[in-house]
């Protein structure tokens, strides 16, 4: 039996439904010497400014159990040396999404204008960042800000725009609903969570920012129920983040509603991780004996048997 693996996700047809997750898989040529990256369903790059980033000082991640914590501060080469070196070197056959960040609207907006005409096939909006003008509020925290962000990218991008949200707000099923509401083609979640660690021996914080994310397995089922929230308050499709580590957990995100995922931390231990991860949901659907992938999504059965 073979599975049919493809999917389209907000307009972008997908040969399997396994992406990287943002910031966890450089440009995509640093993984290149591990396996061919046209037999997953994409990458996602580094999250890109309009300017080159240096980021945080370290100590910039940490090992916790079931996880990581990384404070990076969005390190990245700027969107133009992104255009002019690191996406001519991705193989043509690569499905290629480009991250979108900026610390106000304008910027994000610019970012979107430059990458227009390029052969990104969507891009994703990080709206994990701090707005400036609402204090270090994150955009992806605040509906209105959120609002505005969405229709500023969606008019200044040339391809299916994707906003990934924040997992640091109450109602993620509101806030997936302003980015229907705005124009979205698709949503992806979730990013990290804040989270601080405490280094007993010196009596201060492990991430040198104070702040930082988690992710990894520890985040796993938390991502799941924001997916199924999510993915019931709209009808765009979901990518679904977090902690996914095999095909298994990736088939549980395509039950709780999602159409297709992202590997993140996984890359750091086994730099294969996101084509064992396309490989096992396939090999999971067919023992299933389901022949379309699609046919998993959204088929979590909440009522008593
Ligand atoms: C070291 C590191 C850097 C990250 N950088 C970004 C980034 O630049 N942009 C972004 O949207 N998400 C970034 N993320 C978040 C991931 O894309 C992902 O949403 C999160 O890690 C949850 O997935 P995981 O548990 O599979 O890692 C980063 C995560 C890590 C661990």
């Amino acid at each position: 039996m073979s599975v049919d693996t493809r999917v389209n996700w907000g307009g972008v047809a997908l040969r399997n439904p396994v992406l990287t997750a943002s910031g966890t898989f450089g440009y995509g040529m640093e993984f290149a010497p591990f396996f061919d990256l046209t037999r997953i369903g994409g990458i996602v790059a580094k999250s890109l400014t309009l300017e080159p980033r240096i980021g945080h000082p370290p100590a910039r991640i940490a090992e916790v159990p079931s996880g990581m914590l990384n404070a990076i501060g969005l390190e990245n080469v700027g969107v133009d040396a992104f255009l002019n070196e690191k996406l001519p070197a991705l193989p043509e056959g690569v499905t290629v999404v480009a991250s979108v960040f900026g610390t106000d609207i304008e910027s994000y907006a610019e970012v979107c204008k430059r990458l227009a005409g390029s052969r990104v096939a969507a891009l994703e909006v990080n709206a994990s960042c701090p707005h400036v003008k609402s204090g270090g509020m994150e955009f992806g925290q605040n509906p209105r800000v959120l609002a505005e962000l969405v229709r500023a990218t969606r008019q200044a991008a040339s391809v299916p725009v994707a906003i990934k949200l924040s997992p640091n707000v109450t109602d993620i099923a509101e806030l997936a609903r302003v980015c229907e509401g705005e124009g979205a083609d698709a949503l992806s979640l979730i990013n990290t969570l804040q989270v601080l660690d405490v280094d007993l021996k010196t009596r201060r914080p492990r991430l040198r920012n104070t702040l930082g994310g988690l992710s990894g397995p520890a985040i796993l089922p938390l991502a799941l129920r924001m997916v199924w929230q999510a993915s019931r308050a709209v009808r765009i499709p979901v990518c679904g983040i977090g902690g996914i580590q095999s095909g298994e957990d990736a088939a549980k995100f395509l039950l709780c509603g999602a159409t297709a995922v992202q590997v993140g931390t996984a890359n750091y231990t086994n730099p294969r991780a996101a084509l064992d991860v396309a490989e096992g949901l396939e090999a999971f659907a067919e023992s299933q004996g389901v022949t379309r992938l699609t046919d998993l999504i959204g088929g979590l059965e909440t009522e008593p048997a």
